[in-house]
């Protein structure tokens, strides 16, 4: 079975005989409720280092709604199953008086400027600083040399590449991309949340995220906007954000953009979805 530690101090001595080893450690951040996608961030993690230790915290700070926060499902006996069978060597569970000893509401926070307040973060106010917050956090304490996060939630790996650039830590970010379902749903711990009959529509996001991709060019998007949104609507879906636009900036699409990020964001019922993919423009 997998080590696990609560506490700043215990994770310091677990980690000390790799660190005087000079061994290279890998970090993957998660909130439990794990699933072949974060198995996959473990595994690429292994790739790049001889030690990888895994978090799980469900951090309060980057929900906006506490119903949320309280059906988030946690698993941690399944999760510490899963990361034993994955080779993973620590797991970090702290809780919320470790990461925050003085209350949310008093805690210093993490601001990134401009990622954190536009797309997903104008919907969702204060979940990017949540996030860009815990993250910088259990990189204090886990000191990591390689850090893997999904691609699935670009607009994060966005903010937190710009973070670790912007406060000089000497982190390498990796990306890993979506791990998918048979039918193309896109893995997420909020899957589970879906109905059986939720679960069988909630495909239908990729399937529209695709048919975007296949048209996109620099004059259509607002036309691709409005016809997925009926779409989607029309399949039982409310759409939260379908958003085209440059992969680099997160701006507008313009004539100069080469790359662009198509981020579709919809609930079925009470279940939150989201979804992206990147385009190259001719
Ligand atoms: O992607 C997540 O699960 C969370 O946002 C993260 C990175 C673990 C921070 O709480």
């Amino acid at each position: 079975m997998i080590t696990t530690v609560n506490l700043p101090k215990q994770l310091r001595s677990a980690l000390q005989g790799a660190r005087q080893q000079n061994q290279r450690i890998g970090f993957v951040p998660t909130m439990g409720n794990l699933h072949a996608g974060h198995i996959a961030l473990v595994k690429e993690a292994q790739r790049h280092c001889d030690v990888v230790v895994v978090s799980i915290f469900v951090n309060p700070l980057q929900f906006n709604n506490s119903s949320d926060l309280d059906s988030y499902p946690r698993t941690l006996e399944e999760d510490l199953a899963a990361l034993s069978k994955a080779g993973a060597d620590l797991a970090f569970i702290p809780n919320a008086e470790v990461l925050y000893p003085n209350g949310l509401a008093l805690e210093t926070k993490v601001n990134v400027p401009g990622i954190s307040t536009m797309l997903e973060g104008a919907l969702r106010p204060g979940h990017f600083e949540g996030v860009s917050t815990v993250v910088c956090k259990l990189f204090n304490l886990v000191q990591p040399n390689v850090a893997v996060f999904g691609e699935k939630d670009f607009q994060q790996l966005a903010l937190i590449r710009k973070m670790t650039a912007d406060l000089l830590l000497p982190i390498e970010i990796i990306g890993l991309a979506t791990v998918r379902e048979p039918d193309g749903l896109a893995m997420s711990s909020r899957n589970t949340r879906l109905s059986s009959q939720q679960r069988l529509q909630a495909p239908q996001l990729a399937q529209q995220m695709q048919l975007i991709a296949r048209q996109l060019n620099h004059n259509n998007v607002p036309q691709l906007q409005a016809q997925t949104i009926q779409q989607l609507e029309l399949q039982g879906f409310r759409c939260d954000g379908i958003d085209i636009v440059d992969a680099n900036t997160l701006e507008p699409i313009t004539s100069q953009s080469t790359t662009a990020v198509v981020l579709m964001a919809a609930f079925l019922g009470e279940v939150r979805l989201i979804d992206n993919c990147v385009v190259e423009l001719s």
